[in-house]
């Protein structure tokens, strides 16, 4: 049975690594949905020839017109959709003083409205599925301040909405979940200006496996994993769950350190 997925900012990092794992089956056909023409011929460029029941559509998910117009040809093409998975994400660095009103608007615009957006949109072509999967991508620093408030507070929200979406949907068969990587190696950084040069990034990332109880950051592979396995049916009982995906990261709690650490 031929089965549509539907994956936004499938263009890089976690969400490329999702298409990745999905377009192995040539069952899957999968639709990545994102901003730069740029990015997309990036991930085209490095990509293994023989993958070809993917498609590349561009479009922002903090767009209303855009999440209609990608309805629209879902719904031209008789498209279900069997599998939503909300990876598009942004990073603004800093906390109240530094995080203006317009970068604030923006991290919760795409991290958080997007995925409310595209929800909306697709509910139709969810429910036609009968047992369609979302997997929402958010954040240890949902759980935890991080690096800028205005995306742990997008991240916050992220939760919730796959909480109270589980709960909603659930009469539509529909299962909702959501991962929260901790730090992976993906352009999000750099992209996003985090870090002023690569060499600064790759000493962030030295400094960070220190913290995490597993001695390593993660890889995008990894977190596609585990989000393919909550878009298949061996999940079929798991919604409205959390999953951190996160070496451990969260396991030690600053006040209270490990006696036996060293
Ligand atoms: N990497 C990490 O350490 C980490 C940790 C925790 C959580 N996450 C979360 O994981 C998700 C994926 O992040 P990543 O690390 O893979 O980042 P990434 O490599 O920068 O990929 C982000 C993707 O989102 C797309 N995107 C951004 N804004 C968009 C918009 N308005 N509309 C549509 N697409 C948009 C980007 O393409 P365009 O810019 O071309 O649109 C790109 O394809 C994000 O939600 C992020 O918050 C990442």
């Amino acid at each position: 049975m031929q089965r549509n997925f539907i994956v936004t900012g499938g263009s890089s990092g976690i969400g490329l690594a999702v298409i990745k794992k999905l377009s192995d089956d040539p069952s899957n056909r999968v639709i990545s949905f994102s901003r730069s023409r740029k990015k997309i011929e990036r991930a085209i460029r490095d990509w293994d020839l023989k993958h070809k029941n993917v498609e590349f559509i561009e479009g922002d998910v903090s767009n209303d017109a855009d999440c209609k117009k990608l309805a629209g040809y879902l719904k031209k093409n008789d498209y279900k959709v069997h599998g939503l998975v909300n990876a598009a994400g942004v990073l603004t660095r800093g906390g109240i003083e530094m995080i203006d009103y317009e970068q604030w608007k923006f991290n919760l615009d795409v991290n958080l409205n997007g995925p409310y957006l595209l929800t909306r949109h697709l509910l139709p072509f969810l429910k036609e599925a009968n047992g369609a999967s979302i997997v929402n991508i958010s954040s240890v620093a949902s759980l935890r301040p991080g690096t800028s408030i205005a995306y742990s507070v997008s991240k916050a929200g992220l939760d919730m909405l796959t909480e109270f979406l589980a709960g909603d949907l659930a009469p539509y068969k529909i299962r909702v979940n959501s991962v929260n990587p901790g730090l992976v190696r993906t352009p999000i950084h750099l992209d996003n200006q985090i870090f002023d040069n690569e060499k600064e990034y790759e000493e962030m990332l030295i400094k960070s496996t220190e913290r995490y109880p597993l001695k390593r950051i993660g890889e995008a592979s990894e977190v596609a994993s585990l989000i393919c396995y909550l878009l298949e049916d061996e999940s079929s009982w798991i919604t409205g769950s959390i999953f951190k995906i996160d070496g451990g990261v969260l396991v030690y709690n600053d006040l209270l350190p490990p006696k036996n650490s060293k």
